[in-house]
């Protein structure tokens, strides 16, 4: 017996989004001369001299149309007023279950063929481009242009702005994040290791380590300094004063990404103090997203607000002015206020204009990914953060900043790391709506 599909609330909508891509395809492609595009998925990498492969996500403008982050070695073409052409990798193998599709509606709006082979579809007479993970001499044998520099730029572009559909996909990435982080702070309260948070997350958001989309950043104490930071220690410090974890989920290829901080029973009260005021400055911040909201300045007032913190609780003694200034909030806080967040955690066009200009961000924060004004659906993330990052802070003391800067109450929070709260946000015509489900 079949059982039916239930249908999608997203169907509809993923219709639409299609609608969209193929129109804005064809304007590109004709603008540029161009009679199609063909997308490469890409491949796995196999580690060196050994069999086994590392894990895999789509090339991004592959999953704008599929949503498929695990559709390896397949090729989309793509032509003005035709229908899509996939062929999918479906090679007979009894060490694999072979590719198959998910019960989506795009299933029906592209001509699909399940392949034995991996090798490009012929392309039609014509002039083509292709795109994706590539060499020279592949784009050369199909008569296509490689990765060419306009193409990639204009196609980027038309992932900026979201369509309903996805910003629907972004909302239920957000939703099941959010499940684990909730998971994941009742593991940390019962006094869990680094990583039975990261397991109890996994467990509580329905996924695999390789699926996400990026690794979790599980930072007990000092660790949640470390920005990056990579381990998971499988033994619970014996004192458990903070936790910063950064954890995501991707949905139908869309990414979340959101992080949350949380004073343990060992912390200093200066930190819970800390943990409010980020909170705090990171509503203020939201409130002010907006279509026309020039997206490096809300970074600079992120720092004359840090520099305002920093002072109420007595980490400087100098003025908020001074302390940015000074280079004293740059050092508390080295990252950017947020970025673009879609298909890729880190998002495509950044730091471009509209017309594909280059916005490279100021010099004084050169981590900052997103330089450009904001425009309805464009969803970004909103994260500032405060660390004590001993490598940073250290320098200051041989200069002036230094001695506005309460030494001893910075060496008491060290053992806590650092504090970060982030949300993911879509822009609308009248502000901004929060895509993050509340704790
Ligand atoms: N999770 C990486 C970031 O927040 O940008
Ligand atoms: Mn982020
Ligand atoms: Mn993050």
């Amino acid at each position: 017996m079949t059982v039916p599909a239930i249908p999608s609330p997203l169907a509809p909508l993923q219709l639409r989004h299609l609608e969209t891509l193929q129109q804005a395809y064809g304007e590109v492609l004709t603008r540029l001369g161009l009679d199609g595009v063909l997308l490469y998925s890409g491949q796995p990498r196999r580690h060196f001299a050994d069999d086994q492969e590392a894990s895999f996500a789509a090339y991004g403008h592959f999953m704008h149309w599929t949503g498929q982050a695990d559709l390896a070695r397949s090729w989309l073409l793509i032509r003005p007023g035709q229908r899509p052409r996939l062929k999918i990798h479906a090679p007979d193998d009894f060490w694999h279950l072979p590719a198959y599709l998910p019960d989506e509606p795009w299933g029906e709006a592209f001509d699909i063929e399940m392949a034995r082979d991996d090798a490009p579809p012929l392309l039609p007479a014509g002039r083509f481009a292709v795109l994706g993970d590539v060499s020279a001499a592949l784009a050369e044998s199909l008569g296509a242009d490689g990765n060419p520099a306009a193409l990639v730029g204009a196609l980027d572009e038309c992932r900026v702005r979201k369509s309903d559909y996805e910003i629907a996909c972004l909302r239920d990435a957000n939703r099941q994040a959010m499940a684990g982080h909730r998971a994941a702070r009742e593991a940390f309260l019962a006094g869990g290791a680094e990583l039975d948070i990261q397991l109890a997350y996994l467990s509580a958001s329905r996924q695999r380590e390789t699926a996400l989309p990026y690794a979790s950043i599980v930072g007990l104490n000092a660790h949640g300094g470390v920005l990056h930071y990579q381990h998971y220690d499988s033994v619970a410090p014996a004192r458990r004063r903070s936790l910063l974890l950064d954890a995501g989920h991707r949905h139908r290829g869309y990414c979340a990404d959101i992080t949350r901080t949380w004073a343990g029973p060992d912390a200093d009260p200066a930190f819970a103090a800390l943990i409010e005021g980020i909170t705090a400055l990171q509503r203020r911040l939201i409130d002010a997203l907006a279509p026309g909201v020039d997206y490096v300045e809300l970074h600079q007032r992120m720092h004359r607000a840090l520099g305002q913190l920093l002072a109420e609780q007595g980490l400087v003694h100098c003025t908020p002015e001074a302390a940015v200034n000074q280079g004293i909030t740059r050092a508390f806080c080295p990252h950017g206020l947020g970025h673009s967040l879609g298909l890729q955690v880190h998002d495509v066009a950044g730091r471009v204009d509209g017309a594909g200009r280059p916005l490279p961000p100021p010099e004084s924060d050169p981590a900052l990914r997103l330089t450009r004004e904001l425009e309805t659906g464009m969803v970004v993330t909103m994260e500032p953060g405060l660390y004590v990052i001993p490598m940073l802070l250290a320098p200051l003391k041989e200069r002036v900043a230094g001695r506005d800067i309460d030494w001893p109450l910075v060496e008491r929070l060290a053992d806590h790391g650092g504090i970060r709260i982030e949300d993911n946000l879509v822009i609308t015509p009248s502000g901004h709506g929060n895509l993050t489900p509340a704790e």
